[in-house]
């Protein structure tokens, strides 16, 4: 009688791009979770069961209760994302269970996403736009400050972690030629800073000098809730935030109170807390905020990278070979 191999078991937490899960599907028993919905935390216990691998998704928290639910036999974890926040990492470590990221492959889509919230920001697209479709073009135009918006050139642009992201950001905004970038981080980083003339400042100084703030740091305990009311304080009052990094590196009341009350000019932001943010937040009511749903790798070539990226590292991790992109 011939002998049946043992397929490896994956559980894939929400629906991925065809062409990478049927890779994976070729080599391992997949299941996919395919509802439009994240797993709540009894699909998400129930479905880790038994797996020898996990391809997750950033809104699925891997802590100790769904690594318990797994398993010994969980050999590795894929994450859909270069983020990390929502894994817990020492716990990996300790349980010598790989865990993979996507670093890199996604940079370009979401620094063209933060461009895209500075120049809409910037020149407020949103009001304009509701301004057409409501109608209030012809009567207010005449007004010489209606809508009036601000010129990025010759402002000052800040980047909160200048990392592989800020970079690219740096890079493609200094196009429009800024007056200085500056950035702030754990250490200066002369390799990346140098070429574009960047200057390593103090996060309160780059918050005062700022015109721009774009954050696209990695987060974690350290920096949760930086951005508080003090931080706001310190910004200029003409000064546009945007966040492209995690939603939990802003204290979202006193974001709200900035904005509100004129301490800061707007935000455009494509992570919040919680996400999805639910149509009620008050974020939502304001004019000076805008807020797009956690876009920021969301281009067709990129997801597709991703998604074999991801599906290349469990498969190395099952066979015993050095995960592609490994998080530690
Ligand atoms: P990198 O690791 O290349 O960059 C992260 C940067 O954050 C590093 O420069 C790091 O500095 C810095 N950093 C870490 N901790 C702090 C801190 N406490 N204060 C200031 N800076 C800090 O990662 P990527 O650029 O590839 O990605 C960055 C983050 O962007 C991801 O972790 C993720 O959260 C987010 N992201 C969001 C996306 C979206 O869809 N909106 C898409 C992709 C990523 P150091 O070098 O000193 O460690
Ligand atoms: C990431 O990669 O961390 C993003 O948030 C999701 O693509």
């Amino acid at each position: 009688m011939a002998s049946t191999s043992y397929l490896p078991r994956v559980f894939v937490t929400r629906s991925a791009p065809a062409a990478g899960l049927a890779r994976l599907g070729q080599h391992c028993h997949m299941t996919v979770h395919e509802k439009e919905n994240a797993p709540t935390r009894e699909e998400l216990l129930q479905g880790v069961r038994g797996m020898d691998a996990l391809f997750v998704h950033p809104s699925t928290r891997i802590d100790k209760e769904v690594l318990d639910a797994a398993g010994p036999q969980l050999k590795v974890i894929g994450t859909y994302s270069v983020g990390l926040d929502h894994i817990d990492l020492d716990l990996c470590k300790e349980r010598s269970i790989k865990v993979s990221h996507t670093p890199g492959v996604l940079t370009t889509a979401t620094a063209e996403l933060a461009v895209t919230l500075v120049l809409a920001t910037a020149k407020r697209l949103e009001e304009c736009i509701r301004a057409v479709k409501e109608g209030v073009w012809g009567t207010r135009w005449e007004n010489a400050l209606w809508l009036v918006g601000k010129q990025i050139s010759g402002s000052v642009v800040g980047i909160v972690g200048l990392g592989r992201i800020g970079l690219a950001i740096a890079e493609r905004l200094a196009a429009f030629g800024l007056s200085k970038i500056v950035y702030t981080g754990r250490a200066p980083k002369p390799e990346s800073a140098d070429p574009i003339g960047a200057e390593f400042l103090s996060f309160d100084e780059l918050l005062k000098q700022s015109d721009f703030v774009i954050v696209s740091c990695s987060v974690d305990e350290s920096n949760k809730n930086i951005f508080n009311t003090g931080a706001f304080k310190k910004m200029k009052p003409s000064s546009i935030f945007v966040n492209v990094s995690r939603g939990a590196i802003v204290d979202q009341k006193a974001l709200y109170e900035a904005l509100k009350s004129g301490q800061i000019g707007a935000a455009g932001l494509d992570v919040t807390t919680p996400e999805p943010l639910p149509p009620s937040d008050p974020l939502l009511t304001l004019p000076n905020c805008l807020v797009v749903p956690h876009i920021g790798s969301l281009t067709d070539s990129t997801r597709n990278i991703m998604c074999e990226l991801v599906v290349d590292n469990i498969l190395a991790g099952l066979e015993g070979r050095p995960l592609l992109s490994p998080a530690f």
